[in-house]
């Protein structure tokens, strides 16, 4: 079965609102962890808009379940990835400008930089992944710089599905792209993930993709979690309030 990686960011987006320390990222991780997550998944963006230095090594301490962290190649957060040591990093590309990560990362023409940086991370235990478009020269590109494993890009996927509910060509041409570019990915011994943009709906066409490892998955399971959690928060609230009344 395709494992699933939770990523938390957004929790923590909702935390730096007012910087309380409310809701906790250990705690959402924990909840994830007992609902059957096979990891957990956080982005240390270098303008620390969401997850904070202290997520990391909090997350490390606690999870029993797998910890991946998503970096841009940076050296201080660099530095932060080799101290906390997490399972696995993902290396992504990184805008400031940008709300979410866009496109992949374009390891074809930055293979001297990258090949220092994942021999590093590896020479530390740490699986190394790198977040590309579904390009195969991009794949075989991550292959030479000595990558553990690719995250395929399912942003436009995910994009072009939302266009129409039924399968537009344009959104079966990118499958198959993501499904071309996997083929090369197992070819080439790359332990194959991939995520960004995947929901409830369009998930279940790339879960038909061959020799896929693990989904990365974060707003919309957080998305749900404000619907699906809130029933019983206003539940205990109301109980709580009921309670504290009858004093
Ligand atoms: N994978 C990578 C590399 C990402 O940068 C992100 C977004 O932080 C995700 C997966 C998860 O994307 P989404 O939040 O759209 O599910």
């Amino acid at each position: 079965m395709i494992k699933l990686g939770v990523n938390i960011d957004h929790i923590a987006t909702l935390r730096q609102a007012r910087r309380e320390g409310v809701p906790s990222v250990v705690e959402a991780a924990l909840v994830c962890e007992k609902a059957g997550a096979y990891g957990i998944t956080v982005h240390l963006r270098e303008d620390r808009r969401h997850i904070q230095d202290y997520d990391a090594y909090n997350l490390r301490e606690i999870l029993k379940i797998k910890l991946n962290l998503e970096i841009a190649v940076t050296e201080k957060v660099l530095g932060v990835a080799l101290d906390v040591k997490p399972d696995s990093v993902c290396i992504v590309p990184e805008k400031r400008e940008e709300l979410t990560t866009e496109g992949g990362l374009d390891v074809k023409n930055n293979k001297k930089n990258l090949s220092s940086v994942v021999s590093k991370l590896r020479k530390s235990g740490i699986v190394v992944s790198i977040f590309i478009d579904p390009d195969i020269e991009q794949v075989s590109a991550c292959s030479e710089v000595g990558a553990d494993a690719v995250e395929l890009h399912t942003g436009k996927y995910s994009l072009l599905f939302k266009e129409s509910s039924s399968l537009l060509t344009k959104c079966k041409d990118e499958l198959n792209r993501i499904a071309e570019a996997s083929k090369e990915a197992l070819k080439r011994n790359l332990i194959l993930n991939v995520g960004h943009g995947l929901d409830y709906e369009n998930v279940g066409q790339v879960c038909k993709i061959y020799g896929v490892n693990e989904f990365n998955i974060g707003f919309s399971i957080i998305s749900k979690a404000i619907f699906n959690g809130l029933q019983k928060a206003v539940f205990d609230m109301k109980k709580l309030i009921e309670h504290n009344s009858n004093l």
